[in-house]
């Protein structure tokens, strides 16, 4: 699902982000990257997405030499995956059910199906008791459940997942990994950016470990 070969990222300024990085995830895996704060795991992940282009090697998602992709594709690109950012990135004036149905509005689909759909995404994130709120007024832990709701209603091949439970207690940071497990089951490969220890501990998967923009230790199947 994933390729890297000889990867690097060179900011402007001179930072090396990632240095001749090699790596490859298979499709249907659960993996985690993890590394001290500043070790690159950001900007792998955003490689991913063509939210920034290597500055050498090649980058491989699904068959796409991400890096070959023109520039009008992008936009349809980022649709295809599925992204969770610490954030949320949610959109205020839009309700729980709104904020998910939009993502399938590019898709063409009916608005019928778009809102069966987006109630389907949020209970299987046990939302569907909130679907007509605003994000406002939900949790920080609903909060995160909504934007993974989002992130899954187009049921990409690949979820991306940048410290997804970085701003949730220990408790909520575990039930955000059990929804990702069911996602992964049902066959969507799942990449968690986290610096998280105890979680990688509770969850037992495959930990891609970065240091300074290199590969530590590549992990390997439980
Ligand atoms: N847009 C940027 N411009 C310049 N340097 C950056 C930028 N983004 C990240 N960096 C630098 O690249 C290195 C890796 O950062 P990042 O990928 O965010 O690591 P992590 O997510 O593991 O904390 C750090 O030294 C960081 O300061
Ligand atoms: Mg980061």
């Amino acid at each position: 699902m994933i390729r890297l070969h000889d990867v690097s990222k060179k900011y402007p300024g001179g930072v090396m982000a990632l240095n001749d990085v090699n790596l490859e995830i298979e499709r249907g895996e659960f993996v985690f990257i993890t590394g001290a704060s500043g070790a690159g795991k950001t900007s792998l992940l955003r490689l991913l997405l063509r939210q920034e282009l290597a500055s050498g090697g090649q980058v491989l998602v699904n068959g796409q030499d991400v890096g070959a992709l023109p520039r009008s594709r992008v936009p349809q690109w980022r649709r295809g995956l599925g992204i969770v950012f610490q954030d949320f990135k949610l959109i205020p004036r839009k309700t729980a059910l709104e904020n998910v149905a939009y993502v399938l509005n590019v898709a063409g689909h009916s608005r019928e199906e778009q809102r069966r759909r987006a109630y389907n995404a949020l209970r299987a994130v046990e939302l569907h008791h909130r679907v007509n709120v605003l994000p406002e007024v939900l949790s920080g832990g609903e909060k995160q459940r909504l934007a993974i709701a989002r992130a899954v209603v187009s049921e990409p091949v690949l979820l991306i997942a940048d410290e997804p439970t970085g701003n949730l207690d220990p408790d909520l940071a575990v039930e955000i990994m059990r929804l990702f497990r069911e996602i992964n089951a049902r066959g969507t490969t799942v990449v968690v950016a986290t610096h998280d220890r105890d979680l990688i501990q509770r969850m037992q998967r495959r930990t891609i470990v970065l240091e300074n923009g290199t590969i530590l230790d590549p992990g390997k199947k439980p």
